[in-house]
């Protein structure tokens, strides 16, 4: 017959379990309805009635309190230690095992050059940021998303200065259009920007030390320095040492912006790896015209 169902000794013991507790709760309620039936209540009654029924002053009884502190006491652990909050899970393992992956996948690629950086970038580009920037990155024109063909050039920080920025999220808040006003020549900017790039940020060479210049540029750069710092590298404002450069867009990208021209959304979500975000900031640098 066990051969019949199936059945293991396991199976059988449990079965024979469970009819035994089945029989003794029957027999316990048989016993309490028993007495029950026979008793007297000598106890005094409560003075509250509910629809004309009344309540006994009893005691708690102390079997009951201890079953109701432990189930309590239980179910603290239950949800904290036991199951609920720890147990395995689908999404668990999933959360690890890309974990896993994108480990493996920063270490195969920690010293990859500049082309293969710019290739993984397009394909990313395409997935992630062509939505809104467009298939060659010019956001229509800079009129739905900024017009990463023109964006991160020295005549982008100019530009910057004239129009204004925000929406980058520092201490700072906001860069006024022309610094409200503190700009009076629009020549001033590009001095700025020369001094900027060429010994600041050093993207661009030095032709001739030609003193003279070099301190009218100084000069100009006075007015960024009260917010990007003498050195550029700025703390409540962008560290502009980096524009131009795939750490400035990394930036961009953990930060998101929301701008004059609409709203880019936050990529420190663990979408992209620290690796993806370089290599599609190669990229996008790559687009410059
Ligand atoms: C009042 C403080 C302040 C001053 C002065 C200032 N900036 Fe800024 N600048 C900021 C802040 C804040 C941001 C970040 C704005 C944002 O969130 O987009 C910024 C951003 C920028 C950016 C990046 C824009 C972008 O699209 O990411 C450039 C380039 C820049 N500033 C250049 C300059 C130059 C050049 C000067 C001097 C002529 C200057 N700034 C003076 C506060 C300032
Ligand atoms: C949901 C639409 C959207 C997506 C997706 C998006 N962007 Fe943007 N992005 C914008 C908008 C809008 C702006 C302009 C914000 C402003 O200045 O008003 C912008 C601005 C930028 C800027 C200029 C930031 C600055 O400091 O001015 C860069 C660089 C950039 N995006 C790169 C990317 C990259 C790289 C991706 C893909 C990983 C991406 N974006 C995905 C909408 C988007």
């Amino acid at each position: 017959m066990s051969d019949l169902f199936g059945f293991s000794n396991i199976n059988e013991l449990a079965l024979a379990g469970a009819a035994a507790t089945l029989i003794i709760t029957f027999i316990a309620i048989a016993i309490y309805f028993k007495n029950i039936a026979g008793s007297k209540s000598s106890s005094e009654l409560s003075d509250g009635a509910w629809d004309g029924i009344k309540e006994y002053k009893n005691p708690l009884p102390l079997g009951w309190a201890i079953s109701f502190l432990g189930l309590g006491i239980w179910a603290i652990w239950y949800m904290f230690a036991g199951y609920p909050l720890n147990a395995y899970s689908q999404i668990g393992e999933y959360n690890e095992e890309v974990a896993e992956h994108n480990a493996k996948f920063e270490q195969k690629w920690q010293n990859a050059d500049e082309a293969t950086l710019k290739n993984m970038g397009e394909s990313i580009f395409l997935v992630q940021c062509a939505p809104c920037h467009g298939l060659t990155g010019d956001g229509l024109d800079g009129k739905i998303a900024a017009d990463l063909t023109k964006w991160g050039t020295e005549a982008s920080i100019v530009s910057s200065v004239l129009h204004g920025s925000k929406g980058l999220g520092y201490d700072l808040i906001e860069m006024l259009p022309k610094l409200d006003g503190l700009i009076e020549n629009e020549s001033d900017i590009e001095l700025a920007k020369e001094y900027l790039v060429k010994y600041l940020a050093k993207t661009k060479e030095v032709v001739a030390a030609d003193e003279a210049t070099k301190e009218y540029e100084a000069e100009a750069w006075i007015v960024c320095s009260a917010c990007h710092g003498e050195d550029g590298t700025g703390s409540g404002a962008p560290d502009l040492t980096k524009y131009g450069k795939p750490e400035f867009v990394v930036d961009v990208l953990n930060r998101g912006k929301n701008g004059f021209i609409g709203s880019m959304p936050s990529f420190d979500d663990g979408r992209l790896t620290e690796i993806q975000k370089t290599a599609v900031g190669t990229y996008v640098l790559s687009l410059r015209r």
